[in-house]
């Protein structure tokens, strides 16, 4: 992804290309509560079409942001809930039920396997688009479960200003149910109280039922507002 301005430097963004789909393009603003003008967006938009792509699609926006870009003829794609969970001593399990590892580079080909198992063909992330996501943040953590050798899941999550993120989290279906993903998102929040946070963000697809059970099991609340994905055909 490339880092561009609208002009000006307190409208950032990154152009690049939806995972898996080279002529979608993406728009990705680098700060969440960032409320571009018609100017910014018209500006994105006319660079990522520069690279004549079939459609433009943003990352997940808080709704002032999503309103902008409706306002540019954009269309919502999907609904994300938000959850949040304040970070004290008693936020994170005492004894998870496995133990976590660090994400090494020779693990990235298994996890690009589960993903797209995990999130299915059009939103799962690529090599790619999963690097991005680790730079999204000043600091962040990848994590692994191994079980019999491969990976049964994995989490990516990231921290800035104070608040914590878990950006990316899945399980191998047939490894479900065993407590792998509680044993990630315990690891994810213990290393963001450590490290200082005093909330964590969480966000899924409105309909994800076993992702929000997990989380509200763990002690997230939703919050009011949903986050939007939103597509521009372009040609
Ligand atoms: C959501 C997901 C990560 C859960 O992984 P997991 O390892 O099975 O989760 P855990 O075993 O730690 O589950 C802990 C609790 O969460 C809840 N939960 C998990 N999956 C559930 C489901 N399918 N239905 C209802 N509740 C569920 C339950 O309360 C569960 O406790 P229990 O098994 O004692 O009832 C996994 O289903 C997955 O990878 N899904 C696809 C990708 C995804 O949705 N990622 C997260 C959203 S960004």
């Amino acid at each position: 992804m490339v880092p561009v301005d609208a002009g000006d430097t307190t409208a950032r963004a990154r152009l690049g290309t939806w995972p898996h789909e080279p002529d979608i393009a993406q728009i990705v603003l680098l700060d969440h509560h960032m409320i571009p003008t018609a100017g910014h967006v018209q500006r994105w938009v006319e660079l990522a079409q520069r690279s004549d792509p079939r459609s433009i699609r943003t990352g997940a926006l808080f709704p002032p942001a999503a309103a902008a870009f409706v306002d540019a003829g954009f269309e919502v794609i999907d609904t994300l809930a938000l959850l949040e969970i304040t970070l004290d001593d008693r936020s994170a399990r005492r004894r998870p039920l496995a133990s976590t590892q660090r994400m090494r580079t020779s693990h990235l080909p298994e996890i690009v396997a589960l993903d797209r198992d995990a999130f299915g063909d059009g939103w799962s992330n690529d090599e790619r688009a999963l690097r991005d996501i680790t730079a999204a943040t000043p600091r962040h953590r990848s994590r692994v479960v191994l079980r019999d050798g491969h990976i049964a899941g994995f989490a990516i999550s990231g921290q800035s200003a104070g608040s914590g993120y878990l950006q990316r989290l899945a399980v191998r279906p047939d490894a479900r149910r065993r407590g792998t993903a509680s044993a990630l998102v315990d690891d994810a929040l213990r290393w963001m109280r450590r490290r200082g946070a005093g909330r964590a963000l969480v966000n899924t697809a409105a309909d994800n039922e076993a992702a929000i059970a997990l989380y509200r099991r763990l002690g997230f609340v939703l919050r009011p507002e949903s986050l939007a994905i939103l597509e521009l055909a372009a040609r």
